[in-house]
């Protein structure tokens, strides 16, 4: 039985005495015990590769900051690696892949992807169930489906994403048939999570800001939907669609438990069009720039516009690296300490 629970409750709509929270990015530069850890591995990722190291990172921010959930360290490109595409992660770049999908054949090749495939992924996410002792649920992750796609064919970040979007316009089928094997791999790959030990699921959108809004539904949303249909009956999954709150109305007809919203809608709006979905988000992360007395002004401001149930208080996006590990400190004992 998990001591701290109130990220589940909350996720499934039942009472909670206070507002859970936790962040984006949690496990990541910001801490100082993170840089650490991720100087004893060659490189980004060997880290993710490491179950101990990534059981060790993922443990520190319920240490250090005192969150109420521990997200699994390790990255949404795990699954175009496991299909057959191995990327890099480059030094204040970020990733990149050697071979990206072209055509038919490209598409052919990759495997549909299964738990076993990723198996330092299911051992990081045992030892870390073991090690955090039930003390707060623990999460997984992947990409969603045309966030990973916009990767394999554009082969790095992009401010456009313009040859994964041409892709969608000239070749849709084809298109089709990547995002379907990108969710087969994916829905393998959280139910191993689950038996792993991940109390909770969330599926990062993160490109669904450049699709226009029927582009959404069509080479996005879909797919979303089948994984939440694989996944829900299992545990609480939640989709962060950034960029995208047009979709909100949509996103609450699928079977997730709770919409992860970025900082660019008000609360009062996302709750009329949540239906009756849990709310997680929304402090833009620049928020933590601010002196102390702002930050705890417009977090409890915040509090106050989602209300007490049905959320659960994260940022907008990941924490940035040169915020102050102090004033995020702070962001989390504010919402902690909120008296309803
Ligand atoms: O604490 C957590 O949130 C869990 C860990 C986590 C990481 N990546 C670790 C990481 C999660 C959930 C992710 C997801 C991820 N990875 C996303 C979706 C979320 C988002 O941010 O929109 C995306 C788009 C990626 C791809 C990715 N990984 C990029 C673009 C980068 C480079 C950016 C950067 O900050 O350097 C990464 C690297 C990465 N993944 C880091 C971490 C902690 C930084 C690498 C480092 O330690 O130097």
């Amino acid at each position: 039985m998990l001591k701290n629970d109130l990220v589940l409750r909350a996720a499934k709509g039942l009472d909670v005495e206070r507002t859970p929270v936790w962040l984006m990015r949690q496990a990541g530069r910001v801490l100082p015990e993170y840089r650490a850890t991720r100087a004893k591995a060659k490189n980004f990722i060997d880290f993710v590769k490491n179950p101990e190291l990534a059981c060790e990172v993922t443990i520190q921010p319920v240490d250090i900051l005192g969150v109420d959930a521990a997200i699994i360290f390790s990255d949404i490109l795990v699954i175009p690696e496991a299909m057959g595409l191995p990327y890099q992660m480059i030094e204040a770049k970020g990733p990149w892949f050697e071979h990206t999908v072209k055509n038919k054949a490209d598409i052919d090749k990759l495997k549909i992807a299964e738990a076993g495939d990723l198996d330092y992924a299911m051992k990081a996410l045992s030892l870390t169930k073991k090690h955090l002792d039930n003390r707060v649920p623990l999460i997984g992750f992947a990409g969603a489906p045309w966030t990973l796609f916009a990767y394999m064919i554009e082969g790095s970040g992009s401010k456009t994403f313009s040859k994964a979007k041409q892709f969608l316009y000239t070749q849709p089928e084809l298109a089709h048939q990547l995002l379907e094997k990108i969710t087969q791999s994916n829905i393998n790959y959280l139910k191993g999570q689950v038996a792993a030990g991940a109390d909770m699921l969330q599926l990062f959108d993160s490109w669904a800001c450049v699709l226009s809004e029927s582009m959404y539904y069509e080479f996005s949303l879909q797919y979303i939907s089948k994984i939440c249909d694989a996944l829900s009956p299992l545990v609480p999954i939640t989709v962060f669609a950034k960029d995208a709150h047009y979709a909100i109305p949509k996103i609450a007809e699928t079977s997730c438990n709770s919409i992860g919203l970025d900082w660019t809608i008000d609360p009062a709006t996302a709750r009329q069009q949540a239906g009756n979905k849990t709310l997680q988000g929304n402090a833009d992360p620049c928020l933590l720039y601010a002196d102390a007395e702002k930050i705890i002004s417009e977090a409890e401001k915040m509090l106050r516009a989602f209300g007490k149930q049905r959320y659960i208080c994260n940022l907008g996006h990941g924490l940035y690296p040169d915020l102050d590990k102090q004033k995020v400190k702070l962001f989390v004992d504010v919402v902690k300490e909120y008296k309803w």
